[in-house]
């Protein structure tokens, strides 16, 4: 079944290129091979999406809660754009049966209470492909899972809002008003609209205390269950997500430094931040991809993320040493003090999504521009500006610029280009014959590194593609 959810996904993305494209026609097919190949592959329960097929050095043979929601984003948006039935149906169903395995995951069974507070299980980071707990240490709570999760399901519910038997449907297993929550939504958005305080680990699952991303996450969740509250008759309900979201809004400001002009990924709380003494973290920019919410604080046009982003490319670019031999774009990490190599601890490397992350970032600003149709200059960070490579006019300082000027489309076209430099730089790791990605590539030799087939890597390629794949079509302009 899978494969012909591919070929037909394949033809239809593929039909709206042009000839710049920095991707081939080849790796984008293969890259959708493999990504479904992790979904639900042999062995695990319906529902499953592995991290990665490899089960030793390192295992990741499991279904990470993080890692599925942002998989199963990139399935939504295919179901969202589908033509046809017979393949609409298909992916309707890989949803169905992440919310059915997420709903089992919510009330899994046989956890060990004297290393999982059943209070805060649905912070459990992973879960064995059969579905049991998994019960072994591990950092816990890891609370932007539920939030991610439920940013997913709520743009699924969103899609099926006037579709016949979508009321049905989202009644059934998505969100229904009642406490204790008996659907997955509702629990996740009770689950986050009471912890969103407390002390937990982040994104990378190694430093407890309160970090942006997973507040971004939490903020998301939260704005958007208001809203689905809303329109689905909980009122009350409605009302106490807003007000959750918005103080966490003000929380969120904290992270910011003006002092050294970056996003601080996780505030001293008084426990051990493992050495990461910068502050800077690719975390801060996926909290901003995954999470924004337009005409919000940190949304894209935020320049408090691109001040940030220069900073973190600067410290990769002088400490890795395949940042040094003329290869296009920077080879983005972790953070600048990682230690992780993939299987242990011999130094951190950069990392597919990473370098992703700032491809699918300049075609979203681009985009934001594009759709605003103004450009406001004093509201772009000066560092940011200086650093894009591309960029061949010279911008006033201040002011606006509109479509119809020269300075606007030089600067989007700077921007797309910045953009594809990171998918060829990607390219250049990852293996051309078979299109595989690990997780990681080595920062000495640029081969790959740690879990090989990383799910993740192959979901953040397809969603940078997705969104300059969307602004090519506002833009036949630049396909000329
Ligand atoms: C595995 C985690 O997933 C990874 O993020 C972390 O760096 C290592 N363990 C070390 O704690
Ligand atoms: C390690 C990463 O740090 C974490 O974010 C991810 O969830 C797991 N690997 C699984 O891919």
């Amino acid at each position: 079944m899978r494969a012909i959810i591919y070929s037909f996904i394949f033809v239809f993305s593929f039909s709206s290129s042009f000839a710049q494209s920095p991707i081939t026609a080849q790796k984008l097919d293969l890259t959708y091979r493999k990504f479904f190949k992790n979904i639900n592959p042999k062995g695990t329960k319906r529902g499953v999406v592995v991290a990665s097929p490899s089960k030793s050095s390192p295992d990741y043979f499991y279904h990470w809660t993080r890692d599925a929601a942002l998989v199963m984003r990139v399935v939504l948006k295919e179901f969202q754009q589908a033509k046809s039935p017979r393949l609409r149906k298909q992916l309707f169903n890989l949803m169905d049966n992440y919310v059915e395995f997420s709903r089992e995951n919510q009330l899994v069974q046989d956890v060990d209470e004297s290393l999982i507070d059943p209070r805060y299980i649905m912070g459990e980071a992973k879960f064995h492909v059969d579905g049991q707990a998994y019960n072994k240490p591990w950092g816990r709570p890891q609370n932007d899972g539920p939030a991610l999760r439920a940013v997913t399901l709520i743009e699924f519910a969103a899609s099926l809002l006037s579709v016949p038997g979508g009321l049905d449907y989202i009644a059934k297993k998505l969100y229904r008003p009642e406490l204790p929550a008996h659907t997955v939504i509702k629990a996740d958005l009770e689950y986050t609209a009471h912890y969103w305080k407390m002390e937990n680990f982040d994104y990378w699952e190694e430093v407890k205390g309160l970090h942006f991303t997973t507040l971004m996450a939490q903020r998301k969740a939260l704005h958007l269950g208001s809203l689905l509250a809303r329109t689905l008759g909980d009122k009350k309900a409605s009302q106490y997500y807003g007000e959750q979201a918005i103080a966490i809004s003000k929380m969120l400001n904290k992270f910011w430094s003006p002092k050294l002009k970056r996003l601080k990924v996780t505030l001293e709380t008084g426990g051990d931040l493992r050495g990461k003494t910068s502050g800077l973290d690719v975390a801060s920019l996926l909290g901003v991809l995954h999470s924004e919410i337009p005409k919000s604080s940190y949304s894209i046009l935020d320049p408090r993320i691109q001040s940030t982003m220069v900073q973190l490319k600067s410290s990769f670019q002088k400490i890795y040493p395949i940042n040094h031999v003329g290869l296009p774009a920077t080879a983005i990490g972790r953070y600048p003090e990682d230690i992780y190599d993939g299987v242990g601890f011999d130094g951190g490397n950069p990392w597919f999504l990473a370098i992703h992350a700032y491809a699918e970032y300049y075609y979203r600003l681009a985009h934001r521009f594009v759709l605003d149709k103004r450009v406001n200059l004093s509201q772009l960070d000066k560092d940011f500006l200086k650093d894009l490579s591309f960029l061949k006019v010279n911008l006033p300082r201040k002011g606006e610029l509109r479509p119809e000027s020269k300075e606007f489309m030089a600067l989007i076209k700077a921007l797309v280009k910045e953009g594809d430099s990171y998918l060829k730089r990607s390219e250049i790791h990852s293996n051309s014959q078979t299109g595989s990605m690990a997780e990681q590539i080595n920062r000495n030799t640029g081969y790959m590194r740690g879990a090989r087939d990383l799910t993740w890597s192959y979901a953040s390629l397809l969603t940078a593609w997705q969104e300059r794949k969307k602004l090519m079509q506002r833009l036949p302009e630049l396909r000329r």
